[in-house]
Order: C-alpha cells, then sequence, then structure tokens
C-alpha cells in the first residue's frame, strides 16, 4: 500500500505520516529531507542556489539516505548525519529553492520511487507532489493544510520548544515565502491531486486529524477485500 500525504508546510504532514507509518507498519519516507539534503551540499560547496548546472551536478553526485524508524530517522549526506543540520529555517529556504530545478527533481522522484517500492507491505511518503507526480497511483492520497498563521504558530512553538530562537513574525514570513515558491514553481508545483482527501488541520487537533486519516485507510481497505470478493 501506498499513502500519500501531501501539503504546505507546518500542515503537520510529519507528524501526522509519522503517526500513521507506526500505527500501519509502513515505511515513512519524508521527501522533504532529501531537498533539504541538496540544499545543504549545496551550501557546503559553496555554489549559488539557483545555479541549474552546479546545483544539478551537485545533487546527481550526493549520496543521499533515510535510515531509521519513523520515531529515530536520520539523514545522511554523503555519509555524515545531516538530521539537526537540515531542520533550520534557512535549509528550509534553500531546499525549496532547489526543489524548482528540473535536475533535482527528477533524481530525487526516481530515489523516491524506487524506496516506496522496497517495502513488501508499503510506504507513506510525505512532499509536495507525491499524488500528483512521485505516485499518482497511490491507493490514498491525503493533501493537508491549515492557514498560514496557524502553520507559522505550530512551526514557532515547534522551533521555540527546540531551542531554534526566532520570532513568529520571521516563521511567518518564512512560511508566506516558501509557500509562494512552492505553488508557482514551473516544475510539479504544489497542488491538489483531483483523487486527494483533502483535510484543514487549522481548527482540528493531532488526534482528531489522526482519527480522519485512519477512517480513510480503513475505508481503502475494506473496499480492496470487498472488491476481492466479487
Ligand atoms: O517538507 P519540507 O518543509 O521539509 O520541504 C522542504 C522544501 O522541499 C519545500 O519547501 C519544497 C521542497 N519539497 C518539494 O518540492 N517536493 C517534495 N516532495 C518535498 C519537499
Amino acid at each position: 500500500m501506498i499513502i500519500a500525504i501531501d501539503g504546505p508546510s507546518g500542515a503537520g504532514k510529519s507528524t501526522l505520516g509519522k503517526m500513521l507509518a507506526k500505527k500501519l507498519d509502513l515505511l515513512y519516507l519524508d521527501t522533504g529531507a532529501m531537498y533539504r539534503a541538496v540544499g545543504l551540499a549545496v551550501i557546503n560547496a559553496g555554489a549559488e542556489l539557483e545555479n541549474e548546472t552546479e546545483v544539478g551536478k551537485i545533487a546527481s553526485q550526493a549520496s543521499i539516505e533515510l535510515i531509521g524508524e519513523p520515531d529515530a530517522l536520520f539523514v545522511k549526506l554523503n555519509g555524515e548525519d545531516v538530521s539537526q543540520k537540515i531542520r533550520t529555517n534557512e535549509i528550509g529556504q534553500a531546499a525549496s529553492i532547489v526543489s524548482t530545478i528540473s535536475e533535482v527533481r527528477k533524481i530525487l522522484v526516481e530515489k523516491q520511487r524506487i524506496l516506496g517500492n522496497l517495502s513488501k507491505k508499503g510506504a507513506i511518503l510525505d512532499g509536495r507532489d507525491i499524488g500528483t507526480v512521485v505516485f499518482p497511483k497511490a491507493d490514498v492520497k491525503f493533501f493537508l493544510t491549515a492557514k498560514p498563521e496557524a502553520r507559522a504558530r505550530r512551526r514557532f512553538e515547534e522551533d521555540s520548544e527546540k531551542g531554534r530562537a526566532v520570532s513568529y513574525e520571521t516563521t511567518f514570513e518564512e512560511i508566506r515565502k516558501r509557500d509562494e515558491r512552492d505553488v508557482s514553481r514551473e516544475d510539479s508545483p504544489l497542488h491538489i491531486a483531483e483523487d486527494a482527501i483533502v483535510i484543514d488541520t487549522s481548527e482540528l487537533d493531532l488526534g482528531e486529524v489522526f482519527e480522519k486519516m485512519m477512517s480513510a485507510v480503513a475505508k481503502f481497505e475494506r473496499e480492496k477485500t470487498s472488491a476481492g470478493f466479487r
């Protein structure tokens, strides 16, 4: 089974993706972490984030690994554990910039398809183009969204808890900039797949969103079973 979770940043995709993966015993793939790793690789190399040729070359040569369980995921870039380093706002913006480059998307989408198909039981992938491009035939597609203020508030609280001191205003501005770039890029912009289940998480708590997602998965499994008996 392949479950796609798409949506803008701060809508709760990764938290819910991990919860679902644990409950359903599926592989969890954070595809944003891959774009973040490329962003970091470009900064490490001292290259320009907008330089398509250089960035494409760096992405094709980088070794990016996602290892571990949903609760303890490690991201390795060329053998180095960069799990913490990639979580800054700076790297988030860098990821958003390099993700507009088609060569980067081609390389990462291919990796994501291979990884997603590796697990026999299936996988949950979270990102921006999972249900539209990476796995257009995913069994269940979710599009999680929330008002920008709610997403900025959550991101700000998360950053504060982790000791990453930024102001709410800065976080809001970062989210706004990233949204704008992610929806307006030419290659695979963020949009809702026709058959996606849209959940606005602005007024819902985590448990409520989780229940909605679990019932959608249960419905899919019931329908699959009854189709098998026909
Ligand atoms: O989900 P995230 O915040 O870690 O993603 C960082 C950036 O990577 C995001 O702003 C856009 C890009 N991205 C993408 O273009 N496609 C994906 N499937 C995942 C992330």
